[in-house]
């Protein structure tokens, strides 16, 4: 069946700003905002770290591939969020309109640290306790982020998310 809206879903490393800028984007197109990993949270009545020390990555990753089926099946004219892993499910493209929020490893790490709430946000992340596997993972996905991508946003251009909103307006109308 062929989808009648597109949704816009953005991928990218921990950190990246992906549910933040999902969230005020969908406040300026006066739509709804969805996050791959609240929905996971919901199903599991847990939070991430805790699905990942009871269970393990590969039974979150399946919850991951589980929600790709039903936002494909389901959703329409939203703006979604995923966990940075969330590109190994199978229909991403299928879901809506791809959009890489792009960054160096140092420029996501320097992002989360400024945050005011830092500590809270790498303490979340079971997959940032090791700085050094994390770059690792960081190296290793790179390429398949830009190769999922329908357009790549280098956030480390801009200044602020406002800017970000803006650029994202300019694609849109432009249809691209
Ligand atoms: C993950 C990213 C996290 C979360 C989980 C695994 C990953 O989401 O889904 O901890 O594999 O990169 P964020 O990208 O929002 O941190």
């Amino acid at each position: 069946m062929k989808r009648l809206t597109d949704n816009i879903i953005f991928i990218g490393f921990m950190g990246a700003g992906k549910s933040s800028l999902a969230k005020a984007l969908a406040k300026e197109l006066k739509t709804i905002a969805i996050d791959t990993d609240k929905i996971i949270e919901n199903m599991e009545s847990k939070k991430i770290k805790k699905i990942f020390e009871n269970s393990g990555e590969e039974y979150f990753r399946g919850l991951e591939t589980k929600v790709a089926l039903w936002l494909e099946k389901s959703v329409q004219n939203s703006i979604i969020s995923t966990g940075g892993g969330f590109i190994h499910v199978k229909n991403l493209n299928k879901i809506g309109k791809v959009i890489y929020l792009k960054s160096s490893f140092d420029g996501i790490i320097k992002r989360i640290e400024s945050s005011p709430k830092a500590k809270e946000k790498l303490a979340k992340r079971p997959l940032l306790q090791d700085r050094k596997k994390a770059k690792e993972l960081f190296e290793k996905r790179a390429d398949i982020y830009e190769s999922l991508a329908d357009i790549a946003i280098d956030i480390e251009k801009y200044k602020s998310e406002k800017d970000i909103i803006k650029k994202l307006f300019d694609i849109i109308k432009r249809g691209a």
